[in-house]
């Protein structure tokens, strides 16, 4: 069983500056729910029960995100607004179930998890990189629980990405491929177009071993100075199995502006009540 995840909301959120300055991006909505909602209810649709932020400096709204607001609450009550108050509570998770630390430094993503590890503890866990907002049913952490339990090793969600991207990933060189599920023989982060091993790209789900906090305490600095996962993973090919689960659904990555957009667009899209509406302005644009 996968019963903790790892939410790494730490970064810096640069390329969203300004909007950025004062406010994760986590918190940036996707029509009317922020993004870090979207990765909540995937982590719990795959049967997570304790949800591990990892933080950082004017993350605080996270919190405040995740927890009861009293006074919106009785407000709502009053005024009899029993479907907003359904959208503010209902999904909210239980006491005890979330876990807050802080990346004291933005030192990378591998010093983010690992700053989880006393809070994971001894047990395989799950990794949600929030800004790509994975869309798919059944979900795609849901799947990847599903091969865990089946190989009872590393998995990874990976997609194609054209050749000129790769240096924006970590990469995966394969081995055994199925169509969907590639064997992990080999992983590099943001490698040159020229020298990556695959077009398959990691893109932000993650189910480890425990293993890998090893691997990460040596705080070993990689592609762009930082602390890489990719490398603490890469240590442990050979020695556990690791897969690479081809993604098969809809993927915005909200940590680029373009991203961001499409997919207020597409969820829009989606919705009944707003989807006429959106057509129309569209059009005007086009
Ligand atoms: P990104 O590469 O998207 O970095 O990190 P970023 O700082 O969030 O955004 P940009 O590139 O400056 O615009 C991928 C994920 O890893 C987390 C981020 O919060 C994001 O979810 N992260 C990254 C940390 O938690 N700590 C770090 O030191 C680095």
């Amino acid at each position: 069983m996968i019963r903790k995840a790892v939410f790494p909301v730490a970064g810096l959120g640069t390329r969203m500056l300004p909007a950025t300055k004062a406010m994760p991006k986590e918190m940036l909505p996707v029509v009317d729910k922020p993004i870090i909602q979207y990765a909540f209810e995937e982590a719990r649709a795959a049967g997570i029960e304790h949800f591990i932020f990892v933080t950082g400096r004017a993350k605080s709204s996270i919190e405040d995100h995740f927890d009861h607001a009293y006074e919106l609450n009785d407000t709502l009550e009053l005024k009899g607004k029993a479907a907003e108050l359904g959208s503010v509570t209902d999904w909210l998770p239980k006491p005890g179930e979330l876990s807050y630390t802080r990346q004291q430094k933005p030192l990378g993503l591998g010093h983010a998890v690992w700053c989880a590890r006393e809070l994971v503890g001894d047990e395989p866990f799950a990794v949600l990189l929030v800004d790509e907002l994975l869309q798919s049913d059944p979900p795609c952490l849901k799947e990847m629980v599903d091969v865990h339990q089946q190989t009872g090793g590393n998995v990874v969600s990976v997609m194609e990405v054209p050749q000129d991207h790769t240096n924006r990933y970590g990469i995966l060189d394969i081995g055994a491929d199925d169509g969907r599920m590639v064997e992990a023989r080999g992983m590099v982060e943001k490698p040159s177009p020229s020298q990556a091993p695959s077009r398959l790209a990691l893109i932000g789900r993650y189910v480890l071993l425990p293993k890998v906090f090893q691997h990460l305490d040596k705080q070993e600095t990689g592609a762009g100075g930082e602390i890489q996962l990719t490398d603490a993973m890469e240590k442990m090919l050979g020695t556990t199995p690791f897969h690479g689960l081809r993604f098969q659904g809809q993927r915005y990555d909200c940590g680029s502006r373009l991203g961001y957009l499409e997919a207020i667009v597409a969820n829009a899209m989606e919705r009944p009540e707003l989807q006429a509406g959106m057509t129309s302005i569209l059009k005007r644009y086009l």
